[in-house]
Parts: C-alpha cells; sequence; structure tokens
C-alpha cells in the first residue's frame, strides 16, 4: 500500500469513528428545567425551606450552624443556613452563586443535593438524600425569585 492510500484509509476510519452516533441508552435523569413546577403556589423560604433545613434526622442545621452542637459543615466550608442573610452569602465554594434567583439548575444549594454534586459530598452529609418534593420545592422557591418570604 502506498502512503498516500494508508493515510487515506487512516483518514476514513478516523471519521468513521467520528461520524458514527455513539451507542448509549437513554439519559439516567431527566434535564433540569429552571421553569417553576406549580406557578399557581408561592413556596415561602420560612415556612418550606427554613423547615427542610431544620428536619431531623440529618439536619442541615445540625452542621450548618455556628450554634450547632457539631458545626461541622459551618467550620469547613463557611455555609452558616440558619438565616435567609447568610444562606444567601453562600459557603467558601459556593459564595452567592449558592442561590442564583430564577435559576435553580445552577444554583449550588440545588447542585449539593443531587446527583449533579460540583465538589465535595452530596447533602445531607451523614443523612439520606432529600426526597423529591423537598428538592421540587427547592427547586421552585429559587424559580420564584428566592424570596425572604
Ligand atoms: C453531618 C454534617 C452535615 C450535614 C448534616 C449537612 N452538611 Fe452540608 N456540608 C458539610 C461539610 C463537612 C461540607 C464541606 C464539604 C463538602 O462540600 O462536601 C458541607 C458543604 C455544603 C455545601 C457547600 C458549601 C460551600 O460553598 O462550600 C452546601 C451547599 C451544603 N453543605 C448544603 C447542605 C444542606 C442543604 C444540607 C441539608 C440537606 C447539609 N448541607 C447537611 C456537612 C454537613
Amino acid at each position: 500500500m502506498t502512503r498516500i492510500s494508508l493515510i487515506a484509509v487512516c483518514a476514513l476510519l478516523l471519521a468513521a469513528c467520528v461520524l458514527e452516533e455513539p451507542d448509549v441508552g437513554p439519559p439516567l435523569r431527566e434535564a433540569c428545567v429552571n421553569a417553576d413546577s406549580d406557578p399557581g403556589t408561592d413556596v415561602s423560604y420560612t415556612r418550606d425551606i427554613l423547615s427542610i433545613f431544620e428536619a431531623m434526622p440529618g439536619s442541615c442545621l445540625g452542621c450548618h450552624a455556628p450554634n450547632a452542637p457539631t458545626p461541622l459543615g459551618f467550620e469547613i466550608s463557611g455555609l452558616d443556613l440558619s438565616t435567609y442573610q447568610t444562606l444567601r452569602s453562600g459557603g467558601q465554594n459556593s459564595g452567592t452563586d449558592i442561590v442564583i434567583a430564577g435559576q435553580p439548575c445552577d444554583s449550588y444549594l440545588v447542585l449539593k443535593v443531587t446527583d449533579g454534586v460540583p465538589f465535595g459530598a452530596r447533602m445531607p452529609l451523614s443523612g439520606a438524600p432529600l426526597d423529591d418534593i423537598k428538592i421540587q420545592l427547592i427547586r421552585d422557591w429559587i424559580a420564584e425569585g428566592a424570596l425572604d418570604n
């Protein structure tokens, strides 16, 4: 085989690899959507979101508050979930991107409690994952503007 035809064969093989559709299954989870899933119902920070942080067992506030008995999360990440203002200030990795009003899919608060963990561990660190209803409440609260309501 001449050098030219060898190059041509290599180029064809390469093109076949690049152009061929990859053989993958369906997506493992639905793509995240920023839209409010229930526009008729307002999510309240105090009633819905803070109570998720407080809920036992594996309470977020058990780790992410300066006055918690074991303030591991607060000490390591700087994130204090005990008030609206400290939540919005975020932690050392998230900063104010912890909650991006209108963009739940990009908010670190959502990413850290779902499969999309961008760094560290999925939260709550030592407990069962939040159920879908709680995760959707957090998403909808952010989609609605993440108000102090
Ligand atoms: C047992 C202690 C513990 C519990 C409970 C816990 N966390 Fe954490 N959290 C940590 C630690 C330690 C880190 C730092 C390491 C990491 O990012 O994985 C952290 C980091 C975070 C961060 C990243 C902050 C930053 O900017 O670096 C977020 C967001 C977070 N936690 C949210 C939550 C939420 C929401 C809950 C409740 C659903 C929760 N955590 C429950 C210990 C905890």
